[in-house]
């Protein structure tokens, strides 16, 4: 059984996704990680030599590898579930969450983390804002075929990890 994290970038998907696999017994799985160790790239290195066109296939590839994995929970990309049919191949593959936060709070977190995202450049203050909003506006309509919504300002972990036990384990369901 797969757990896929999928929501905007600085939603906390890593960090999440790490206790929740503790808290499940599960392993941990980073789509940029992976991406990272197994290109030998940084992934905002990759962007400005090569660009997001190129980027978005491999992406693609990596998810589809993560079928090969057992429980596991995979912390996905933000752009990840909105590019070709992967939100299908993340709905068909496993449990899925959205982690969701107000757009003006992403704004806030991305301040702070500005650098490693190549999607928002050099943006800050009032234009970073605009653009996570009308950027998770186009965005959310994948995020939210998700099974689980997790409001992350009010949802605690634990009944996350009690809903998926049930979802998973009290059907007995294995993919
Ligand atoms: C991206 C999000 C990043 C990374 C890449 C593109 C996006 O992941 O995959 O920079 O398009 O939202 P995080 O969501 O972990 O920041």
């Amino acid at each position: 059984m797969r757990v896929y994290l999928v929501g905007y970038m600085a939603s906390g998907k890593s960090k999440t996704g790490r206790t929740l696999a503790d808290d499940l017994d599960y392993d941990f799985l980073d789509l940029d990680e992976m991406f990272e160790e197994r290109y030998h790239v940084s992934i905002p290195d990759f962007f400005h030599k090569y660009g997001e066109e190129n980027f978005r296939p491999i992406e693609r590839q990596l998810l589809h590898s993560t079928s090969g994995f057992d429980n596991t929970v995979i912390a996905t990309g933000g752009g990840t579930p909105c590019f070709f049919d992967n939100m299908d191949f993340i709905l068909h593959h496993g449990i899925s969450v959205y982690l969701y936060w107000k757009a003006a709070i992403l704004a806030k977190r991305l301040n702070q983390v500005r650098k490693k995202r190549p999607v928002i450049g050099e943006m800050k203050g009032r234009e970073l804002e605009y653009y996570v909003q009308k950027h998770l506006e186009d965005r959310e309509k994948f995020y939210l075929k998700a099974d689980f919504f997790m409001d992350m300002e009010k949802d605690e972990l634990t009944s996350l990890v009690y809903r998926i036990k049930n979802q998973a384990f009290g059907l007995n369901l294995s993919f």
